[in-house]
Formats: structure tokens, C-alpha cells, sequence
């Protein structure tokens, strides 16, 4: 558990059970920090002469570019291995061996794998920082933590908050993960998906455990008013076995501006991205259409991030 800005220092980051509360709001106050310093600075040169390597074994824009970024802005320099194919992975190259090569040149490690708990294999293998950017179904904390700091941010507060999750809950490892943060605090749950997409029993327990009021319901007109957050997910596609079985739920929900009437004025709605068609186009000039500005705020937090993990906070 990593409970000061110190203690992040050669950590790994492979599930957000690592964070409590006072971890979260030191890594948040950084953020903003980082934040200020890109609007003010564009750069800094805090993480200059280190080297983040950049592995992706799915597709992937915004996390990947984030890191990268964020890695640069700071001063730092990345290496990028997007294209697996093209690396020695192809050749059956182990994950194990992938990451002892990598850590010989880099400072970090950011991995991004289609099998749950990979990330943290690479971890026991790896003596320097690993930091999970996906492991299939299974976690996204760094996208949580993005997540929670825009509701901070937009909100400005966790208790109290009513999050209505939208989609695919039984796939999305954004929910999972994001899910699991929000423990953390007081606040209550909507989950909005067709029977086959719920979310997996133990994170249902978990939530149980914790005493937090929730609901699973299939229709989202009844429920977008009772939202302060709304957030909006993807079919993931690439998780079904059974095509059929995606063309029926694929076009569960569409958020469109007449739904919207219905919602808090002060409400966000939020969404991991990619979007395939869950929220039109015609929503995003809508204040409380959060997701660009939450995208945003995955760079200020990887900055963050790779500055505790290196220890330079
Ligand atoms: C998400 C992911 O990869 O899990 N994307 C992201 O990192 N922003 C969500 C998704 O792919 O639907």
C-alpha cells in the first residue's frame, strides 16, 4: 500500500487495491501541479536522462500517447514497441526475456496485455518500475486514476455522488478498475448494461463488502436523472468469443442530446474512449460532455505518476 508520494518510489503500479485515500490525494495534487506547469511551461526538465519503455501488445491512442507525453514533457525519453509484431516477440520471444531486455535500457516499464495478471508477471521480472496499462479484462488503474481526478476536478468532491456506469461492465477493465476506487468513498452505484454484459461477481462482492447502495438495471431513461456521473462504455468487441453475441448488445445504449434533457444540470458524463457510436457527436458541445477534458487529465496524471515512480516528487 502506498499511502505517501514517497513511498511511490520504485513501486510498481498494477491495481488500484495499492491506493488509499491519502495516496490518491497526494497523487492528484501532483497532477494538478503537472497540470499548472504545462500550461505555464509546456515542459519542465524534472525526469531528463530517463528512459520509459513503451510496450503495447493491443491497440491502444490515448494511453499510449499519454505516456509518451507525458514521459517528454517531463524531459525524459521513451521507447516505443507498438508494433509487437515487428519486435522479437514475434519470433516467440517469452515476456519474461521481453522485459529483462527492456530494463536494461529504460528506467520504467509500461505494459499494456490482452491476458489478465500479465503486468504483474512482468513485474516479478522486472527490477525496475512496471506500470499496468490494461491487462485484458482484468485492470486499468491508471485509467481510474485519471477517471477519479476528473471527477474531482469537475465535482470537486467523491461523497455523496451518485455514478451510474453504462455498457459494457462486464468486459470494460476501466469500470473494473474505476469501480474498485470508488470504494474508497461514499458513494452509490447505478450499473446500467443488458443481462449478458453485468459486472463479473467479485467485483459485485466487493461492492457488497463495502456496504455501498446499487442497482443493476437494463434501462438508462429511468436512472440518467438520478446521475452525477455518467459513465459511458464501449462493447469491448475484441472480448467476445461469439460475433452473434456482440451484434446483439453492440447497440445497447446511445446517448443523444434528448436523453440529455433529462440529466442534472450539473452532472458530468464521462467515457474511457474510443467511443463506437455509445454518445453522438451532437453531445459533445454539451458542458457537462467531459470525456475530452478527461483525456486531458490522463497526461497531468502519468506525469505524475512517472515522476513519484522515479522518484522526483
Ligand atoms: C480503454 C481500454 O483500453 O481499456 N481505453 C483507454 O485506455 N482509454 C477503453 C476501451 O478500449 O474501450
Amino acid at each position: 500500500m502506498m499511502n505517501n508520494i514517497e513511498s511511490f518510489a520504485g513501486q510498481d503500479i498494477l491495481s488500484v487495491s495499492q491506493f488509499d485515500r491519502a495516496s490518491l490525494n497526494a497523487i492528484f495534487g501532483v497532477a494538478h501541479d503537472m497540470r499548472v506547469l504545462v500550461e505555464r511551461f509546456g515542459s519542465a526538465e524534472l525526469l531528463q536522462g530517463k528512459i520509459l519503455a513503451n510496450l503495447f501488445y493491443e491497440p491502444s491512442t490515448r494511453t499510449s500517447s499519454s505516456f509518451t507525453a507525458a514521459m517528454q514533457r517531463l524531459g525524459g525519453q521513451v521507447i516505443s514497441i507498438n508494433n509487437v509484431q515487428y519486435s522479437s516477440v514475434s519470433k516467440g520471444e517469452s515476456l519474461p526475456d521481453t522485459i529483462r531486455t527492456l530494463e536494461c535500457y529504460a528506467d520504467v516499464i509500461v505494459i499494456r496485455h490482452p491476458e489478465v495478471g500479465a503486468a504483474a508477471t512482468a513485474a516479478q521480472y522486472a527490477e525496475k518500475p512496471v506500470i499496468n496499462a490494461g491487462d485484458g479484462v482484468g485492470e486499468h488503474p491508471t485509467q481510474a486514476l485519471l477517471d477519479l481526478f476528473t471527477v474531482q476536478e469537475e465535482l470537486k468532491q467523491m461523497n455523496g455522488l451518485t455514478v451510474v456506469m453504462v455498457g459494457d461492465l462486464r468486459f470494460g477493465r476501466t469500470v473494473h478498475s474505476l469501480t474498485k476506487l470508488l470504494l474508497k468513498y461514499s458513494v452509490s452505484f447505478v450499473f446500467v448494461s443488458p443481462e449478458l454484459l453485468r459486472l463479473p461477481a467479485d467485483i459485485l462482492e466487493a461492492v457488497e463488502a463495502c456496504g455501498h447502495s446499487y442497482r443493476q438495471v437494463e434501462d438508462l431513461h429511468t436512472v440518467i436523472g438520478e446521475a452525477d456521473v455518467l459513465y459511458m462504455t464501449r462493447v469491448q468487441r475484441e472480448r467476445f468469443t461469439d460475433p452473434a453475441e456482440y451484434d446483439r448488445v453492440k447497440d445497447f445504449f446511445v446517448i443523444d442530446q434528448e436523453l440529455m434533457e433529462q440529466a442534472k444540470e450539473r452532472m458530468i458524463v464521462m467515457h474511457p474512449l474510443p467511443r463506437v457510436g455509445e454518445i453522438s457527436y451532437a453531445m459533445d458541445d454539451d458542458p457537462r460532455a467531459a470525456y475530452f477534458r478527461q483525456m486531458r487529465n490522463g497526461m497531468y496524471i502519468r506525469m505524475a505518476l512517472l515522476a513519484a515512480l522515479l522518484g522526483k516528487v
